[in-house]
């Protein structure tokens, strides 16, 4: 058996949203994939990747097949003769662990390390994820190819760094073979050290009669056979399942680590099921965060969902290096995006870089002409010929060489905050939603208001950093611990103003609802406590309505009745049927701060309403004045320079009434401050 439970000590981590990454200079590429192409089709592509600037590509994540093509013969000479050829031309590798596709020979003998489905069925061979990250056979399959990877490019000075597997559960998590389910029981015994008496309690399980005698009764959870699960017990098993794959990665992080120390090693995310502020990221130097904002489909939401996208991202790790990031339309089976237009694209990665990314690679460098992904758009098209998105890419290349060096050690500002990152949280909301928005859902939603509103926003992690930040924002975060809580209290007393949404600290870390009057350890100092909460819905047209500030905002999904304290004001008051004139949301004073209790959903409506007054009790100020709508202006610095981007996110032609006076990153040439046109889709960086 491997090892079951990796020591995750969840939202325990020292990880910093402003940590950069440990690079010396700006990785810039494409992902390549030469096993597709024969050597006529591949003749210039060296040659215009160093025209494009490129100084780095990703390879061979999926080429497991190549690599090992019978079990044990290794033959990595069709990647040795590429190394060497880009080595040559000054481009560096990061390698692939090709374990998200392991070849046909290993499932055609071994059918027992699938995955199998809710349903006991076994996943088939034709696609990828396809193996059981818990089966031991398969790990063992994986360590080898790892161990034989390392030891051959150990001393090839042009192989920098790898890339652990290849998005750990994009598709779908779901693992309910037999060895996943001894794996389980092995990951509650340590969990619960060896007492079911403690798991009994821990997953309320005197419910349904569902007590058990022995760890090895216990399955894992599938919704609908033939009704609703255990929350404590699904909850465990998403936990577990984040473990599984923490485990499963150690496994290569330190054959790679043993095999050659300066490696960097990463992962590429982000997506549900993975635990990336805990032990899965500790082993990594970095994240990685594949960024395709074209799923936003509609333009207009598209600059919103990406900026969220990337503060979000960062709240786990600090900046990330983008493995992936959008270069064409993507396609697959099911649908094609729209093109991204003349300069789009160049524009998406700068809004990329000025919300944290230190590297970016594009997906991928020529568009594959068969597969499960034929259309989707890399660099160059199908026919090999370089056309607008190569010299878009090409021409970013050359900024980049400027702009990269600068940006290298700073940190994204932001002056407001919305909570993000913690897998609990977002988890123990997906167990039980009720038909409620996640809280992650809410939090796109207030970042887009206070973005639009024209204020510097990003996320952060509760036990994250808060310093610097002067409104910071929980949108119901149903598990919230007590030392998050006193960590809160002591930066509202420092002068900082916070916001807790409803249902806040309602349930405890089992996934229980807690017994005392919410929101539980935070109504000791928020000065507010729920005396009836219910769920609104939008059909029974008993719609309710709050007043705030004077005016009428219509709420959703959720009321909460508070009660405030002899020392806290209300602020808002519901109005209509039983609510009527009762406190929507208070405001209490703690030390040079204050802190807002919110009673019901923080939907965009409610943060239009509370926004004026919650800025002007942060002392929000615009990053830079003047900024008009649609331009989007971000900072990064290291605390003795500044980098500013000022980004066109309008449809039309933009004008910027001042800038700052210092370097034009862009041009290398002194700018002298003062107005600023951006045409559509532009971008203007500028050092101060
Ligand atoms: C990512 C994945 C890539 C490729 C890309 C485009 O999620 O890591 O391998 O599939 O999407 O679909």
């Amino acid at each position: 058996m491997h090892d079951p439970a990796p020591a995750t000590v969840r939202g325990k981590s020292r990880a910093c949203h402003r940590t950069p990454l440990p690079l010396a200079e700006f990785l810039y590429g494409a992902c390549y994939y030469p096993e597709h192409w024969d050597t006529e089709t591949r003749r210039d592509d060296i040659r215009r990747m160093k025209k494009a600037g490129f100084n780095t590509v990703r390879l061979a994540e999926f080429a497991w097949d190549r690599m090992e093509p019978a079990p044990g013969q290794y033959d990595f000479s069709f990647f040795d003769e590429r190394i060497a050829e880009l080595g040559k031309a000054g481009i560096r590798v990061i390698l692939g662990t090709p374990t998200a596709a392991p070849p046909r020979w290993m499932t055609a003998a071994h059918p027992e390390i699938l995955r199998r489905d809710d349903r006991g069925v076994p996943l088939r061979h034709g696609s990828r994820q396809h193996a059981s990250h818990a089966h031991p056979l398969f790990r063992s399959y994986c360590r080898a190819i790892t161990r034989a990877l390392a030891g051959h490019y150990r001393a090839n000075r042009h192989v920098v760094g790898w890339q652990t597997d290849n998005e750990f559960y994009c598709h779908f998590h779901d693992d309910h073979g037999p060895d996943v389910r001894a794996a389980f029981q092995q990951w509650l015994r340590a969990r619960y050290h060896g007492s079911v008496d403690s798991l009994n309690k821990a997953w309320g399980a005197a419910f349904w009669a569902q007590t058990y005698g022995s760890f090895d009764e216990i399955d894992t959870p599938v919704p609908d056979r033939p009704t609703y699960v255990n929350p404590s017990q699904q909850l465990d098993y998403f936990r577990f399942l984040s473990d599984v794959v923490t485990g499963f990665q150690r496994d290569q992080v330190r054959i790679l680590r043993a095999a050659n120390p300066d490696w960097f090693i990463f992962h590429n995310g982000i997506m549900p099921r993975v635990d990336y502020r805990g032990a899965f990221s500790d082993d990594l130097d970095f994240l990685g965060y594949d960024i395709y904002p074209f799923f936003t489909d509609d333009p207009a939401d598209r600059a919103a969902a990406h900026a969220f996208n990337c503060d979000r991202a960062r709240s786990f790790r600090g900046n990330f290096m983008v493995p992936e990031h959008q270069c064409g339309p993507g396609g697959q089976n099911t649908y094609l995006h729209e093109n991204p237009e003349p300069g789009e694209t160049r524009k998406l990665a700068y809004v990329s870089v000025a919300r944290g990314a230190d590297a970016l690679l594009f997906f991928r460098w020529r568009t594959c002409r068969f597969g499960a992904e034929m259309y989707w758009c890399g660099v160059l098209d199908h026919d090999s010929v370089p056309r607008r998105r190569y010299d878009e890419v090409a021409r970013l290349g050359r900024e980049l060489r400027r702009v990269g060096k600068r940006i290298l050690g700073t940190h994204v500002t932001f002056d407001a905050a919305v909570a993000t990152g913690d897998f609990d949280a977002r988890e123990a909301h997906l167990t039980y939603p009720m038909g409620l928005p996640s809280e992650q859902n809410v939090a796109e939603g207030i970042h887009r208001e206070i973005r639009e509103a024209g204020y510097s926003v990003g996320c952060a992690h509760p036990a994250d950093a808060l310093d610097g930040v002067r409104l910071y924002i929980v949108p119901h975060w149903v598990i919230f611990p007590k030392e998050w809580s006193d960590r809160l209290r002591q930066w509202v007393e420092g002068g900082g103003v916070l916001v807790i949404g409803a249902r806040t600290a309602t349930r405890d870390a089992h996934n229980h609802v807690v017994a005392k009057t919410p929101p539980a350890h935070l109504a000791e100092w928020t000065g507010a406590k729920v005396a009836e909460y219910g769920r609104q819905k939008e059909a029974s047209g008993r719609q309710r309505v709050i007043e705030w500030a004077g005016d009428r905002v219509e709420t959703a999904h959720w009321y909460e009745i508070l009660e405030p304290a002899g020392d806290t004001e209300t602020a808002a008051v519901w109005r209509g049927r039983h609510l009527d004139g009762l406190p929507a949301a208070t405001r209490r004073h703690v030390g040079k701060g204050c802190v807002y209790s919110v009673g019901t959903y923080l939907t965009p409506a409610v943060m239009r309403a509370a926004l004026p007054r919650l800025a002007r009790d942060a002392a929000l100020r615009r990053p830079w004045p003047d900024v008009p709508a649609g331009i989007e202006a971000v900072r990064r610095t290291d605390g003795k320079r500044s980098v500013w981007f000022f980004i066109n996110q309008s449809d039309a032609r933009a004008e910027l009434p001042s800038t700052p006076k210092g370097t034009n990153l862009l041009t290398g040439r002194p700018h002298k401050g003062g107005a600023l046109i951006l045409p559509l889709h532009g971008v203007a960086v500028i050092e101060t």
